[in-house]
């Protein structure tokens, strides 16, 4: 695979969305193709999951980290493989990380089964670099000025676990994990975004 694949990853509420679409004017601006989507919903049937997972009834713990986690397989093999195969910088909005930090830590199904049941699910793709946009969750859900899904709707101790596992991974993979501080204006946060994209060239 010819591609460059990037994730953005961290609470709600941190800015992940803006930061995706800027970074990719940067990018196509380059003449470089740029697929950007996001999960779950990154596809027809993921926008089917993503209804049942933040909209439908109560799901147990095992069935909300099974959806993810075939949401994710679907989005890999039809829209981020084939893009990174043609050659594009493909950007999503979550990945694998989500799972393990929400369902893994937060839900407390365990991190290191999440995390072998989602590199399963995408044949052990792993992006080659990471945009962890930290923020304290507090900030976070103050920001959001709508009515919550169910996982925003979820206590403070488990957006505390969310952001805490986060950090957590990132030390783990220096390599792959940039921490960028998201309780800062939109475009320091687009600098340092932009940044990060350079030195991955
Ligand atoms: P997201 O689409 O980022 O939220 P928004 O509505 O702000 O666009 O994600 C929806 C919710 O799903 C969010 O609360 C995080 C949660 N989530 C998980 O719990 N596990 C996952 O694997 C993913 C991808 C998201």
């Amino acid at each position: 695979m010819t591609g460059t694949f990037i994730s953005f990853e961290g609470g709600d509420g941190t800015g992940k969305t803006t930061q995706i679409n800027i970074l990719a004017e940067h990018v196509r601006s380059d003449g470089l193709e740029v697929v950007t989507t996001r999960e779950p919903g990154g596809t027809e049937l993921g926008r089917e999951i993503r209804q049942a997972l933040l909209h439908g009834e109560d799901l147990s713990p095992r069935t909300e980290a099974l959806l993810y986690s075939a949401d994710r397989a679907h989005h890999v093999a039809t829209v981020i493989r084939p893009g990174l195969e043609r050659g594009a910088t493909v950007m999503t909005d979550r990945f694998v990380d989500s799972s393990v930090a929400y369902q893994g830590a937060a839900r407390q199904l365990g991190v290191d089964e999440i995390r072998s049941l989602n590199m399963w699910a995408v044949g052990g793709l792993v992006p080659h670099i990471t945009l962890l946009l930290d923020l304290d969750p507090a900030v976070g859900a103050a920001r959001l000025d709508r009515e919550k899904d169910r996982l925003e709707s979820a206590g403070s101790d488990f957006h505390q676990r969310v952001r805490q596992t986060y950090l957590e991974m990132a030390r783990a993979e220096p390599d792959r994990f940039i921490i960028i501080d998201a309780n800062r204006p939109i475009s320091d946060i687009a600098e340092d975004v932009r940044a990060a994209y350079d030195r991955l060239r």
